[in-house]
């Protein structure tokens, strides 16, 4: 992670400066700038470079003047960073002074923060790792406790990143709950991990029946942040999708559909994400992420197509597809919220295809019956943070298509609408405000998409927190 020091601008150190007005750079910085545009980065418009002399000069420049939202801007700056933070590397620089000139704070942190999101590197599995060189910043007129806020959140998406890039060879759920339980004192969460005997007590026969292809136990990850402090009385309860590689089981995923598959654990890494980020930066709010762990194989005893599981509420389930796997596990986790009556509960999950053919990487789509206030602060928060929600209906129509003849309900939807129908089988489970976040488009990238880089994004991590804040703030 790169350090951000508090520290007052020397001009004299490898720098980058922000500025709004080319003519900025004159009148403050006193610099040319007719010198500077001859060195227009060559891949990009908006910085320049300069390594004249004896220092490095970036300069990035956002043009506010477009027809751009606040959060349109905010992003530009993200953008920026990120641009920045490649140059940086490029040139092997390992520290950087950063002034900026007309932008707002909110600005400068947002241009960090693509900085910080760009810097990540999976490296575990490389034999020569070469690490980024850029190391250290030094930020003029920012106070350090919000320094510290970003680089935690940060830590908290590199985290969640790490969970999804690991493959199943190394993380299979008992190793998912390790993690979760490494990563408890250093955050400030606490974790308790119910492990087979006691699902097995808890009667959870959707992660049980998705678990029976598996040579590995499930394992169901309770998280709780519960500080004196706290805003809220009933806790805001997080719901992750946890399975840690998706065949499909018998409804084996056919040609090239099966590979990316250990993402498919994103929705508990960004629920495990969220919490550590609210944890460690001490928010005010009582908050609980559950995280059903499993893969799901096939194996002489997995489910197949036809069988009928009971959920841990008695629910009977008619399985018509075993790759709709996602909602058993989940369902099982949904009833499990119901005891510490929440005050909300949102789930993430990378549940359906049909929400990635939607959204595509840009965005995530969501259903729910939470309150519109409630809602809107979370689009709200999605828009801040560039995470951005695609509300979907939940219409009377649809639920004709999860009737089974022969038990409660059937996991498998229609032609149409499968992010809905997904959405509408976990409704079934609630009895609570509830909203369904389906991250299947964001979650992972087979391409690097500006500070999102290729694996996975974090995705849900800074949504959540911001969220978190925003309800804390209140
Ligand atoms: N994990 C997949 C969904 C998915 C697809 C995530 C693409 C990320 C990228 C999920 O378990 C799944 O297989 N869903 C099926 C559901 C269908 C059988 C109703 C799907 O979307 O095809
Ligand atoms: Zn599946
Ligand atoms: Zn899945």
């Amino acid at each position: 992670m790169i350090k951000l020091v508090s520290k007052k601008f020397s001009n004299k150190k490898d720098a980058v400066l922000l500025v709004t007005k080319k003519t900025d750079l004159a009148d403050v910085f006193g610099i040319d700038n007719k010198y500077l545009d001859s060195k227009k980065d060559s891949d990009s418009n908006d910085i320049a470079f300069s390594a004249d002399g004896d220092r490095c000069l970036i300069v990035g420049f956002v043009n506010k003047t477009d027809k751009l939202s606040e959060t349109d801007i905010l992003q530009e700056y993200r953008v920026l960073g990120c641009k920045v933070c490649k140059k940086a590397n490029a040139e092997k620089i390992n520290a950087l002074e950063l002034k900026a000139d007309g932008v707002s704070r909110e600005q400068v942190i947002a241009f960090l923060e693509g900085v910080l999101l760009e810097n990540y590197q999976f490296l575990a599995y490389k034999s020569k790792k070469e690490k980024n060189p850029l190391k250290t910043i030094h930020v003029d007129s920012i106070k350090k406790p919000r320094l510290e806020e970003l680089a935690n959140l940060a830590e908290a998406v590199y985290f969640a990143r790490d969970l999804v890039n690991e493959p199943v060879i190394t993380l299979n759920a008992t190793e998912l709950s390790k993690r979760l339980k490494k990563a408890a004192p250093k955050a400030g969460y606490k974790i308790k991990v119910l492990d087979k005997k006691e699902i097995e007590k808890l009667k959870m026969g959707g992660l049980l029946g998705v678990n029976k292809g598996s040579v590995d136990p499930p394992t169901f990850n309770v998280l709780e942040y519960k500080p004196a402090n706290a805003k809220n009385k009933k806790p805001l309860v997080l719901v992750g999708k946890g399975v840690v590689y998706d065949t499909g089981g018998n409804n084996l995923k056919p040609g090239s559909y099966m590979s990316t598959m250990k993402c498919d654990m994103a929705g508990g890494a960004g629920v495990a994400g969220a919490i550590y980020a609210i944890a460690k930066n001490n928010l005010p709010l009582w908050v609980v992420s559950l995280i059903p762990a499993t893969d799901n194989r096939i194996g002489k005893n997995a489910l197949v197509a036809d069988d009928v599981i009971t959920i841990s509420d008695g629910t009977t389930v008619e399985v018509k597809n075993t790759d709709a796997e996602g909602r058993l596990i989940l369902s099982d986790a949904l009833v499990y919220a119901k005891k510490y009556k929440p005050m909300l509960v949102i789930d993430m999950a990378t549940l359906t295809g049909a929400a990635e053919a939607i959204t595509g990487t840009y965005g995530i789509a969501t259903v729910g019956n939470a309150g519109d206030d409630l809602k809107n602060k979370l689009k709200q928060s999605g828009e801040r943070v560039y995470e951005r929600l695609l509300e979907l209906p939940m219409w009377k129509e649809y639920d004709e298509q999860l009737k089974s003849d022969i038990a409660d309900i059937s996991n498998l939807g229609g032609r149409i609408g499968g992010a809905i129908t997904a959405g509408i089988f976990l409704r079934h489970f609630t009895d609570y405000p509830w909203i369904h976040l389906d991250i299947a488009g964001p979650a992972f990238l087979e391409k690097a998409e500006s500070y999102k880089p290729a694996g996975g994004t974090g995705s849900g991590v800074r949504l959540i927190y911001d969220f978190a804040k925003s309800m804390a703030d209140k």
